[in-house]
């Protein structure tokens, strides 16, 4: 359970606003929970009724810790409501934000048709001022677009204004990042924008940042590129270890003492996944592109986390020889642990690189085989760890959950065929799988 400290719970006596949040997925759905646990009155609004209908109920679409007890407390106290009317939303709020999805198109930019819909629809509704807050991740100059749309479409020249208040959660962690937030970013236009909107977020205690608007949109942007950098940049330092003859975890424990660097994302591996970090990267350097900057850095940033799933094929390769025909056993699907999301999962690309040069995959994950399923085929899918390691010539590390890290070993070495693990997330000491007798091949640790 996400527990608020108790200076929260004093605060969240305070009058709570009125908030209606367009669209439900993993953003809009954790930040309106959020806010009605603060105190806040709030509406979430999407146009899939099943959703809503199932949300109403207190069921959750997504795996996120601490949600679902979330969302059915503050349903219970009557601050939390789902609806499909988008009108119910506007009208009974003050604040609006606009949390709906941007998917990339083919060339990677962010598609904006469903900001430009949703943005229309709350002027032609709106019959008093109203905050309209960008909460998806956008391009900048998103918020003068959303402004022109909004004036277009008021007919009756209501006054209104535009906050970028980008979210820095992480799926598997979104409840606690939302309530414990490094900081907040507020893009504003006006002060009395400033003033709600930090009145709003009063109860969370968070050092809050506030900028223009075209700031705020780039520091969600920059933020997310800078994520991505790290971890190429880690993972490059991994390999040249690997040559060395180094220890990238070592490595990765001395740079970091330095308080300018930090400790977070120096984990090297078969490099970053997921619905952000990607999709973002790709977006940032075609906005830089748009203004007329060549990000090169990014590019190469791009480039080394595909060559980590190439890597990680290539390690399998040195230790069975010839892929084809040969079994191998694939630990973790979802693209981090805490999450059955499989977008940009490493293991999607890795699977069919391996399956491309005709091998047979056997795979496990706690909570995403069901989504898995719908992606990945040809895979026979195992009931556990032990199941998957049965009769296999090589085990793949892709994702590090914790049971993973716990496994018998010894009872995985007499399942499999031949006992060597590619370990992509280096969950295991190099010494130990040795005495054990395995073959083991991990990133950026001679072996
Ligand atoms: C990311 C950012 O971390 C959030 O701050 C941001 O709000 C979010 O995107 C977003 O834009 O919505 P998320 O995609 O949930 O969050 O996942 P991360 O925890 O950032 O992990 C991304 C990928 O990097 C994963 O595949 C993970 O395995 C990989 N990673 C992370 C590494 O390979 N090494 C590391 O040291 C850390």
């Amino acid at each position: 359970m996400v527990k608020l400290s108790k200076k929260k719970k004093i605060k969240k006596k305070r009058k709570g606003k009125k908030v209606s949040i367009i669209g439900t997925g993993h953003v809009g759905l954790v930040t309106g929970a959020c806010l009605a646990e603060l105190g806040n009155r709030v509406i979430c609004v999407d146009n899939n009724e099943e959703k809503i209908a199932s949300l109403n109920r207190g069921e959750i679409p997504i795996y996120e810790p601490g949600l679902e007890e979330l969302v059915k407390r503050n349903i219970r106290a009557g601050r939390l409501s789902f609806t499909t009317n988008i009108k119910e939303g506007v009208n009974n709020s003050e604040i609006i934000f606009i949390a709906v999805n941007t998917p990339p198109k083919p060339d990677g930019e962010a598609d904006l048709c469903f900001i430009e819909a949703v943005s229309r629809e709350v002027a032609q509704t709106m019959k008093g001022y109203k905050i309209i807050v960008e909460k998806s991740t956008v391009p900048v100059e998103t918020g003068k677009w959303i402004s022109r749309t909004v004036k277009l479409n008021n007919k009756k020249s209501i006054n209104f204004d535009i906050v970028s208040n980008p979210e820095f959660l992480r799926e598997g962690s979104a409840v606690y990042d939302t309530m414990h937030p490094d900081r907040i970013v507020l893009g504003v236009g006006s002060k009395k924008a400033e003033r709600i909107m930090r009145e709003l977020y009063q109860p969370l205690d968070a050092p809050i940042i506030v900028t223009d608007i075209e700031s705020a949109e780039i520091i969600k942007h920059a933020s997310n590129s800078f994520l991505a950098m790290k971890i190429s940049y880690i993972n490059s330092i991994a390999n040249i270890c690997e040559k060395a003859g180094a220890d990238i975890k070592k490595v990765a424990e001395g740079i970091p003492c330095d308080k300018r660097i930090g400790r977070d994302f120096l984990n090297a591996g078969v490099g970053f996944g997921g619905a952000c970090l990607p999709k973002d990267l790709q977006a940032f350097v075609g906005i830089t592109q748009r203004l007329g900057y060549d990000f090169e850095l990014l590019k190469v940033v791009e480039k080394i986390n595909r060559q980590q799933r190439e890597l990680l094929v290539s390690k399998v390769r040195d230790v069975v020889w010839n892929i084809k025909d040969k079994t191998i056993g694939i630990l973790g699907l979802a693209f981090k642990p805490n999450t059955d999301d499989m977008r940009n999962a490493p293991s999607i690309e890795i699977i069919q690189m391996l399956q491309k040069e005709e091998a047979k995959i056997k795979a496990y994950d706690p909570v995403a085989i069901p989504v898995a399923r719908g992606i990945l085929k040809e895979v026979t899918y195992c009931k556990d760890s032990y199941d998957t390691a049965n009769g296999c010539d090589a085990l793949v590390i892709l994702t590090e959950w914790e049971e993973f890290k716990r496994l018998d070993l010894k009872k995985i070495k007499r399942l499999m065929k031949a006992p060597i693990i590619v370990d992509g997330r280096n969950i295991f000491e190099p010494e130990k799988m040795k005495r054990l007798g395995f073959i083991y091949k991990s990133i950026g640790r001679s072996t």
